[in-house]
């Protein structure tokens, strides 16, 4: 059922525990993500950079797959098909396009310019009933290109932000995308719990989710974090299963060169991944 996030996660900040928010590349992605939250009775969000938009030919694809994947495997769990790491063009493109939800990450600029920016995409995400979540303090590492420094937000400053309207916050707390480095920091939580003392309600976004150890996730969410994103460890699961699956020789066998079955280990990896994090996340049976 394709709902905005606001309600969702509204629910988990209250009840303790944290959504997945998985992006997606492709139609296999979509499916098993779809069919794993199903299968756990739990509230999921579909996130959609603006590269995996272009790969997929533009958001109206990927809006009009979504919805028709969640009609035709009759999926009655919440799922919120979310931009992530949206530019300020690519959220109204999203609005457009039917996204239930939007991430505007304006945390390269000023406060001043995200401030005014993200006020902006408040008021027509809303009108349009979508909900979206902000950012500030860069995040680390790669995404589409795009190098972060991986900063720690300042709780003024998130405040500031939290106080336009939006229905989720992402701060940077020493997260980063991709693998973390052997001699990664770790979280930090004193940050983490100021921004969650200085936005009261406001359910708190951690990116980076792959790689970070359960002890430190269930410190995390006991802090105020609502919602997890989660994207290289689906993909390195993927690309193991695949590898596995042609180095084993099996699509030189009868039709093993089908992409349905070239693809179907893959598939598999990502939804044991997916069901996983949400076991870890506490999500199961929130539906
Ligand atoms: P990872 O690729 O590190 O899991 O990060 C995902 C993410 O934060 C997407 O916004």
């Amino acid at each position: 059922m394709l709902v905005n996030a606001k309600e969702m996660l509204a629910k988990a900040k209250k009840e303790g525990y944290a959504v997945g928010a998985f992006n997606i590349n492709n139609l296999e992605w979509t499916k098993a993500i779809l069919e794993t939250a199903q299968e756990m009775n739990s509230p999921v969000i579909l996130g959609v950079s603006e590269g995996a938009g272009k790969y997929m030919t533009g958001f109206k694809t990927v809006a009009a797959m979504v919805k028709a994947m969640d009609e035709s495997l009759g999926i009655t769990v919440p799922v919120a098909l979310h931009l992530d790491h949206g530019s300020y063009e690519g959220a109204k493109a999203c609005i457009e396009a039917g996204f239930t939800s939007i991430m505007f990450d304006g945390s390269h600029y000023d406060i001043e310019e995200n401030v005014a920016k993200t006020r902006e995409l408040v008021e027509l995400a809303h009108s349009k009933g979508l909900s979206i979540e902000a950012e500030v303090g860069g995040i680390g590492g790669e995404e589409d290109g795009v190098v972060s420094n991986g900063e720690v937000a300042d709780p003024r400053e998130c405040a500031a932000i939290a106080a336009l309207g939006i229905d989720m916050l992402a701060a940077g707390i020493g997260n980063i995308h991709g693998k973390y480095p052997a001699n990664w920091a770790g979280l930090d939580f004193v940050t983490l719990e100021k921004i969650n003392a200085a936005t009261g309600d406001m359910p708190l976004v951690l990116h980076g989710g792959t790689g970070i150890p359960a002890d430190m996730i269930k410190k995390a969410i006991s802090l105020g974090v609502s919602k997890i994103n989660v994207n290289t460890e689906c993909q390195l699961s993927f690309a193991a299963a695949t590898r596995e699956y042609i180095e084993a020789g099996k699509d030189l066998r009868g039709k093993g060169y089908d992409p349905r079955k070239l693809l179907a280990p893959g598939a598999k990896a990502i939804k044991e991944t997916v069901k996983e994090k949400i076991e870890m996340f506490g999500s199961a049976n929130k539906a």
